[in-house]
């Protein structure tokens, strides 16, 4: 991808599942972006960055859903957002153009090839903006033991119905798009990434680190650097919106469990319960329909200092699923077309801040690290 050095591109976000709760959210938000920038704008980690490459508040939107009713029904649908937010830009959102997502009756080839014509599409008619995909899928409950070595087994052994992520992701590296998988959905198989390294595309991933996990980050690290043992911990999360529903299928919900799981022992260096003899760091998600996307999270953790005295903290988070997700799928946007002018092709593990579960060699584990990755990562852009 290559940029006049004379004159600065629009950002274009193509975004597989753009009616759901985060991608309906979003599309408010780049319209926002156009009207009230300073409603948005001061809640992006990437404020006032890659200006040089693009005006902050030129970003377009387009994508794909199943669902046939317009991006405005989806935003009331969620409940995420207040008419008062929305309404006056309905004609607008309601233009951003969603395609069908392709008939599951389709097999993979046929999938990815209606995907790449709806890219092309998309490319007439933005032909000056810098494309990234954005995968905001449903948690699916494809098996990680399955991993695609080539594109062949991909073909041969993966379910277009059951994994659609996949034919949006090979579409987008076929049309030398960055690929984000702000999804736990195993998208970054050896195929995939050989892929991407093969059209020199960029590919960050994966499960986007809205919440409760970001903030399990901060205070992990903080009782690694103060030298506090975690003897336990135990995280309980509660919400009532479409994800939530989708995530009480115990398989659908395997990958997003392990991924909240996982990060801790790897912050700390030793395996929390080790003394136990099983894990007593526990994670627990639960539908409770009554919240929508306002979901909340408790957290008790429990800490040994000196002489071995116990000790213990508790944490209570009222949070906004959508709310946390949509600048952070922005900001990914924005890293993305720039480390792609740059030229970066394959897995960036140093975007591990946004991620609870950061793919490619030897991501940054603690938050100081996350950060510091960060900090490297845009003096090389
Ligand atoms: N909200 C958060 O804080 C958060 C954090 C990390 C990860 N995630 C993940 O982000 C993803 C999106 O979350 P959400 O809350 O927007 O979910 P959602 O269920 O509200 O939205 C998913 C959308 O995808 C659409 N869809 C389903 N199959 C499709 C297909 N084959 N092609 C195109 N569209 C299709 C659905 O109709 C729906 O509109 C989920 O996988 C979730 O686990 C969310």
């Amino acid at each position: 991808m290559s940029l006049d050095p004379n004159g600065s591109k629009s950002l274009l976000l193509l975004v597989a599942g753009a009616k759901g709760a985060i991608g309906s959210t979003l599309a408010a938000a780049v319209s926002m972006l156009r009207h009230h920038p300073e409603s948005v704008l001061p809640y992006l980690t990437t404020a006032g960055k890659f200006s040089r490459l693009f005006p902050q508040q030129a970003v377009h939107l387009a994508g794909w859903d199943v669902a046939d009713h317009s991006l405005t029904t989806a935003i009331s649908r969620h409940g995420v957002l207040p008419k008062a937010v929305w309404e006056p830009y309905q004609d607008e959102i309601n233009r951003v153009e969603v395609f069908p997502s392709p008939s599951v009756d389709l097999d993979r080839a046929a999938q990815v090839q209606q995907i790449i014509l709806d890219i092309q599409s998309l490319k007439t008619r933005f032909p000056d903006a810098l494309p990234v995909f954005i995968n905001l899928l449903p948690a699916c409950a494809a098996e990680p033991s399955h991993a695609p070595e080539t594109l062949s087994d991909i073909h041969a052994h993966t379910d277009a119905s059951e994994f659609p992520d996949l034919s949006y992701a090979l579409a987008a590296i076929a049309c030398r798009i960055p690929v984000v998988n702000f999804t736990p959905n195993p998208l970054e198989c050896p195929a995939v990434i050989q892929e991407a390294e093969k059209n020199g595309v960029c590919m960050a991933g994966c499960d986007g680190k809205t919440g409760q996990t970001y903030f399990k980050v901060v205070l992990a690290s903080a009782f690694k650097a103060r030298n506090l043992q975690v003897d336990g911990w135990y995280s309980l999360n509660i919400l009532g919106n479409a994800d939530g529903k989708n995530l009480m299928d115990p398989e659908r919900a395997a990958g997003k469990l392990a991924n909240k799981t996982h990060l801790l022992d790897d912050i700390l260096g030793y395996p929390v319960g080790e003394k136990y003899g099983a894990p007593s760091h526990k994670v627990h998600i639960d539908y409770y329909p009554p919240r929508g996307d306002a979901k909340e999270a408790w957290d008790v953790i429990d800490l040994i200092g000196l002489f071995d005295l116990p000790m213990s903290i508790r944490v209570n988070l009222q949070g906004r699923d959508s709310i946390l997700a949509a600048p952070l799928v922005l900001d990914l946007a924005r890293w993305m077309a720039a480390l792609s002018i740059s030229g970066r092709k394959g897995l960036i593990p140093e975007l591990g801040f946004y991620f609870k579960k950061p793919m490619g060699d030897c991501p940054p584990v603690t938050f100081q690290e996350q950060l510091n990755c960060l900090q490297s990562l845009e003096k090389d852009l």
